[in-house]
Formats: C-alpha cells, sequence, structure tokens
C-alpha cells in the first residue's frame, strides 16, 4: 500500500491590528489591512498530520481526537482543491511524481490550547492544513502564495504562515490575488518582546467571527470611519513602530485598536459583546500599571472572546506579573511566583 505522509506545527498569531470586516465572504477578503505577532512554536500552536494514500475513500479530518465534518465545509474545500491544482500542475511538468492529487487526505489536527475560545484556534488550523498539505504534495510556492490560500479558510490563518511581525495586506483586486500575508519583521529583531495569554473562560464563543463581522460591516456607523480613516493611518504607524522597537508607541496603538474594534461591536446592532468583566478588569489594570511605573510597559489585546494578550518587554516582566498575581491571586489555577516582597509594594492598590 502506498501512503504518503506529512507534519508541520502552526503557531498561533494575534493581532495587534484587529482584521475585522468581510468585503467579499466567499473568498474571505478583509475590508482593512492588519498586523499580527505569531507566538512561538513553544507556546500555542496547532500540530497537523496529513495522509494521502490511494485507498483511502474519502477525505476525512479529525481534530482533538474527534473526527469532525467540517473537512466538507466550503472553507475546507477551497483550501483543499487550490492545494490539488497546484500539485496537478507538478504532476503534469514530471510525469514520474505519483498522483497525490486524486487521492483523498486524512488529516489529524491537535491544538495545544482551548479550541474557539477568542485564541485564534483557526488561524493556527488553517495555516497548519495548508502548509502541510503543502510539504506533502512537495509544492515549490512561497509563503506569500500560501498565505493567499490560507486565508480562504480562515482570514487570519494568512498570518499564521509566518514568524515574528507579519502584515496581511488587505489588496485592491476581486479575485484577491494580492490579498496576502508578509512578513514585517522577524521576532530575532525585537528579542526581548513577550506576550502572556490570560485565559479567562476556556469556553466556546457564542458568536463567531465570520457572523459577527457580517453584523458589524451592516449595522455599524462606527465600523465605516474605522476602516476609512482609524485603520489605514495606524497600518503605517503600526509597521514604523515595529521596525523601530518603539514599544510605547506600538503599546498605545495596539490597547486603541483593541478598543476600537470591540467599540464596533458594541456599535453593531443587535450589540456584540467579546469580553467580559474580568477583561474589563484586565484593561483597567493595565492602564493602572502604566501610570504607577510612569512608562508604558504594558499592552493588552483582546479578539473575539474574553481572553487577554499582554504585550511586555522582557525586563519588565517581574513588575508587570506582581501586579497581575496582586489582582487575581485569588482566582483558583493562578499560582504563586512572587514573593511577598515584591507583592507589598501594590499593597495599596
Ligand atoms: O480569521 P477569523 O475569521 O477567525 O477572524 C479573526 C478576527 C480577530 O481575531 C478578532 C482579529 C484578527 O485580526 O485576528
Amino acid at each position: 500500500m502506498s501512503i504518503h505522509v506529512a507534519s508541520v506545527t502552526a503557531p498561533v498569531n494575534i493581532a495587534t491590528l484587529k482584521y475585522w470586516g468581510k468585503r467579499d465572504k466567499q473568498l474571505n477578503l478583509p475590508t482593512n489591512s492588519s498586523i499580527s505577532v505569531t507566538l512561538s512554536q513553544d507556546d500555542l500552536r496547532a500540530l497537523t498530520s496529513v495522509a494521502a494514500s490511494p485507498t483511502f475513500t474519502a477525505d476525512r479530518l479529525w481534530l482533538n481526537g474527534k473526527e469532525e465534518a467540517t473537512v466538507s465545509n466550503e472553507r475546507t474545500q477551497a483550501c483543499l482543491s487550490e492545494l490539488r491544482k497546484l500539485r496537478q500542475e507538478l504532476e503534469g511538468k514530471d510525469t514520474k511524481l505519483p498522483k497525490l492529487s486524486q487521492w483523498n487526505l486524512h488529516i489529524v489536527s491537535e491544538n495545544n490550547f482551548p479550541t474557539a475560545a477568542g485564541l485564534a484556534s483557526s488561524a493556527a488550523g488553517f495555516a497548519a492544513l495548508v502548509a502541510a498539505i503543502a510539504k506533502l504534495y512537495k509544492l515549490e510556492q512561497s509563503m506569500s502564495d500560501l498565505s493567499r490560500i490560507a486565508r480562504q479558510g480562515s482570514g487570519s490563518a494568512c498570518r499564521s504562515l509566518f514568524g515574528g511581525f507579519v502584515a496581511w495586506e488587505m489588496g485592491e483586486k476581486q479575485d484577491g490575488s494580492d490579498s496576502q500575508a508578509v512578513q514585517v519583521s522577524t521576532l530575532d529583531q525585537w528579542p526581548n518582546m513577550k506576550a502572556a495569554i490570560l485565559v479567562v473562560s476556556q469556553a466556546k464563543k457564542d458568536t463567531s467571527s465570520t457572523t459577527g463581522m457580517q453584523l458589524t460591516v451592516k449595522t455599524s456607523d462606527l465600523f465605516k470611519e474605522r476602516v476609512a480613516h482609524v485603520v489605514p493611518k495606524r497600518f503605517i504607524e503600526m509597521k514604523g513602530a515595529i521596525n523601530a522597537k518603539d514599544f510605547e508607541k506600538f503599546a498605545e496603538l495596539t490597547m486603541k485598536d483593541s478598543n476600537s474594534f470591540h467599540a464596533t461591536c458594541l456599535d453593531s446592532f443587535p450589540p456584540i459583546f467579546y469580553m467580559n468583566d474580568t477583561s474589563k478588569k484586565i484593561i483597567k489594570l493595565c492602564h493602572l500599571i502604566n501610570e504607577f511605573y510612569k512608562e508604558t510597559i504594558v499592552a493588552y489585546t483582546f479578539d473575539a472572546g474574553p481572553n487577554a494578550v499582554l504585550y511586555y518587554l522582557e525586563e519588565n516582566e517581574g513588575k508587570l506579573f506582581a501586579f497581575v498575581y496582586h489582582l487575581f491571586n485569588k482566582v483558583e489555577g493562578w499560582e504563586k511566583k512572587y514573593s511577598q516582597d515584591q507583592l507589598n509594594q501594590f499593597s495599596s492598590l
């Protein structure tokens, strides 16, 4: 029996300039460009293995050990058929290659974090799916080319194909051929930049990002202002802050953009709430920390869920987590990491 197998991991990416709104739902074309940070492979990631064999009778997909019907959904099929087309071209050029494009696939994917809880699981999942099949098929396309395919699975997935700081350029063309991810900077260029995730809830979000986006585009006046005037300027400024390693500017833009995105959710009708009271407490805490030190040491951002992602510079880790612990030490599961002496300095808060 002939069987071909490939495995890859793809990390989660967390947007610092949010993608929210589609101008083409079929092709997943966004209404604005966005920027994200791809976390390290050792942190949150999807691990995907694919196998192709002439004996497989159907495409099948297992996610976290459970077989899913998603393999037959439009999004997954769009990715599979684009990848098969590219493999077919290779098989046309070299007739000795096995005809993998004609065989069914078995795909096994596993996340090491909660799925669909606003931690960009679909981004890592579709990036890993596309990268694993591209590896299996020995495709020669660039990462930006593959990002146009991953984008059709889940918009934000296009950014997870690159490490470091990544921009998704919205593009202008109707066929989506210029809507792709490009790397802004590697993490090595800003090695002391760190991210921490505060898992507020592991529950699945009640409004999917696709449903939420559609509602916002249709009903929010604030959204029109955001895409026309706010994001284009921020896109340029944020790339500049990353390249200049200007944490203060980067942090300000990141926090403002998270707030702007959630404001358009609230401005949708009926409104969408992704953050909860704990999320709001985290926002207040971050501002308090920055005021306390008279310096910006932390930035928060929230995707389509209540969990917070904090960005900070490594040298400020102790300063930041002493505060975080101070606020959340009564929450079950939160480990005490700092000495009483360190914590005493915050006792007045
Ligand atoms: O790629 P989707 O459809 O899961 O949407 C992602 C939307 C946000 O996470 C809220 C923002 C972003 O840019 O990742």
